[in-house]
């Protein structure tokens, strides 16, 4: 029974090359339908009003605030202009404590707000760096926002496990501005980005041919530059540079040809937002080890697979973690001893057998195999987009910037990303396309973007 119900589930989550070869081209055509009107795709294509990308002329000290990841982190970056590039960065990081993540809007920026007097005054001191003109700040916001302009838009609705309902439809820059006012820290938010984008500004500033950047981590999504004139529904005036970044929020993304299992339906269905973030919930690294649960769960259920009993531990929305089930598919021992640990110290299942130990490892095999081909297909999708899916003239290449936790940890999933990626793509093109990993780029990117919308750079007080 036990293996008839991996059979079923590996064959419900195929990847086949056909398969993700028609998500990409379902990719391609939700693109084009979110770029023509507002609401017109389940992808929202949102414009970033980033029109132009760190040139490395930046200058000058500019803070950031980065939340929506595993961790929140505060950044203060010294910028050196043409010839000095990041002269200076120091960094804080705190976990968001859970309660905030379903509270109010209040709690959750004054939280932050006090995170960042805290570092604002730790920095200036050590520096004994008085701000010389008004502080400027960058923030990272990882969520849905509708922008009307570089540092003002409302948030359209949360993700990856954060619900906060007064905050829905509000300004995402006044509610920090206000929560900033009320713990008496002076600051101008100078530019409001989301991750992808902040990510992919960071990855520009040393590398011009970055066009493109995807988080896997708690979340999934991916942003690129668009021809200003391919965006039907922008009416705004036509950038300079031609160009606008587009936020696409892929984790939205949903179609008939994505290979979805029992277990993903209830997952859905008892999550915080349900036939929300489809694509993410396939993919990203909130969701993957809660998937390996679920199947876990049936196979006690049905199959005894831990014995007579279900461990009641097992019955645990999101006990398995990713980052544990990474660790259980990278186990090389020859007794698996690292299976046999987490078992019994995340569900208490002691004494499995390796044959029991093996199969764990193969129903991680099989959703991380899913979500990296998957997310191998988007980009294919995206490249396609761009027109990048062919070889260039003159041999110039792309680059992606990727961050994330997964991407960054899970091995398994990083380089089944990378080879799916370039056996979609064909020996020649994947020569041209480099995935280049961009380590906490998306603060630093905001703090770069904070630079160039900034209104006080010249100014001494
Ligand atoms: C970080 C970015 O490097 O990656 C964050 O600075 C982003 O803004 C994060 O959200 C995603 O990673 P994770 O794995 O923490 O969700
Ligand atoms: C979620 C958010 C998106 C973010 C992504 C990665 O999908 O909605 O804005 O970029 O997670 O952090």
């Amino acid at each position: 029974r036990a293996v008839a119900i991996v059979k079923e589930f590996e064959e419900k989550c195929g990847t086949h090359e056909v398969k993700l070869k028609q998500v990409a081209d379902a990719m391609t055509v939700e693109m084009h339908a979110g770029l023509a009107s507002e609401g017109g795709s389940k992808l929202k294509m949102l414009i970033s009003y980033v029109d132009n990308l760190p040139t490395g002329d930046e200058e000058g000290v500019f803070y950031a605030l980065d939340l929506g990841g595993t961790n929140f982190r505060v950044l203060r970056v010294q910028l050196g202009g043409k010839t000095g590039g990041i002269v200076h960065q120091e960094f804080a990081e705190a976990s968001i404590p859970p309660a905030l993540m379903c509270g109010s809007s209040d709690d959750l920026f004054d939280y932050i707000a006090e995170k960042l007097a805290a570092f604002v005054d730790e920095e200036e001191q050590r520096f004994h760096q008085p701000a010389d003109r008004q502080r400027e700040l960058g923030f990272t916001f990882s969520f849905p926002v509708m922008q009307t302009s570089i540092n003002t838009g409302t948030i359209i609705r949360w993700t990856k496990g954060f619900s906060i309902d007064d905050a829905v439809g509000q300004d995402v820059v006044s509610e920090l501005t206000k929560a900033l006012k009320r713990k008496g820290v002076e600051m101008r938010v100078a530019a409001l980005v989301n991750d992808t984008i902040g990510t992919l500004a960071g990855g520009r500033y040393t590398n011009n041919d970055v066009a493109v950047a995807v988080i896997l981590g708690t979340g999934t999504n991916a942003a690129y530059i668009e021809r200003a004139q391919a965006i039907p529904k922008w009416h705004g005036p036509l950038p300079k540079s031609g160009e606008m970044v587009i936020n696409m929020e892929w984790g939205n993304f949903r179609s008939s040809h994505l290979p979805l299992t029992e277990y993903d339906i209830a997952l859905d269905a008892e999550s915080l937002n349900p036939s929300e973030q489809i694509f993410e919930k396939i993919t990203s690294g909130m969701y993957l080890g809660e998937i390996l649960r679920r199947v876990l769960v049936r196979m006690a259920e049905e199959a005894s697979f831990f014995g007579d009993d279900v461990p009641p531990k097992l019955k645990i929305p999101f006990v398995l973690r990713t980052p544990d089930m990474s660790a259980i598919h990278h186990d090389s021992s020859s007794d698996l001893r690292v299976v046999g640990a987490k078992l019994k110290d995340i569900l208490e299942i002691s004494n499995t057998s390796l044959k029991t130990r093996k199969v764990v490892i193969e129903l991680c095999n099989i959703v991380a195999t899913r979500g990296a081909r998957l997310a191998a297909a988007g980009i294919l999708g995206v490249l396609k987009k761009m027109g990048r899916d062919t070889p260039r003239e003159g041999g110039g290449k792309t680059v992606i910037a990727m961050d994330g936790g997964l991407y960054e940890h899970y091995s398994e999933y990083r380089e089944c990303l990378e080879k799916t990626l370039s056996e979609l793509l064909g020996e020649e093109t994947a020569s041209s396309i480099v995935v280049e990993h961009s380590n906490d780029g998306s603060g630093i990117g905001a703090a770069l973007l904070a630079a160039s919308h900034s209104l006080y750079l010249d100014e001494k007080l």
